[in-house]
């Protein structure tokens, strides 16, 4: 088959696939090197690699910062576009009336996901200014939050 035509392949296969950014929060850089004991020896980049080849009927993109505007403007940016994202806030899930504004002003929905049990530990991390305004919540599965999260968009 030509160039052209796996080109137009290409295109009428992406059109049809569902378009999901992957949002982590502050710290999560540090996946792998980070409190091993309770988000694991993985990094996040080789997870990435993994969660793409579990699912290539998803287009997956994935951002990360360590500011709370960055992560509102990456949330107003594919918040109309994408069909779905996958987001955890890190701490600022506990503390960030802003970001769950953000959730609210956009039509995208929102998955909210944490590596931790967060209802394990400690009291600060009960309370999630997210959970209300997201689509749902997935907690406390390792690094297979994030797999669970992306699956939900298969149903
Ligand atoms: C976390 C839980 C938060 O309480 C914490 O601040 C994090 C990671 C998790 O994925 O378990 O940074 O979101």
């Amino acid at each position: 088959m030509s160039q052209f035509f796996l080109l137009i392949l290409h295109r009428i296969i992406s059109i049809n696939m569902k378009r999901i950014q992957i949002i982590n929060g502050p710290n999560l850089n540090l996946l792998g090197k980070r409190e091993t004991g309770i988000y694991g020896s993985q990094s996040f980049d080789d997870y990435y690699a993994r969660l793409q080849s579990a699912f290539p009927e998803l287009e997956l993109d994935y951002f990360q910062s360590n500011s709370e505007g960055d992560i509102i403007t990456k949330i107003h940016e594919v918040g109309f576009v994408a069909d779905g994202i996958v987001l955890n806030a890190g701490a600022y899930t506990h503390t960030s009336i802003a970001i769950a504004d953000a959730i609210k002003a956009v039509t995208t929905p929102v998955i909210e996901v944490h590596i931790s049990n967060v209802y394990g530990r400690e009291e600060y991390r009960h309370h999630s200014y997210l959970s209300p305004v997201c689509k749902g919540c997935i907690v406390g599965f390792g690094l297979d939050s994030y797999n669970l999260a992306l699956y939900s968009f298969l149903l």
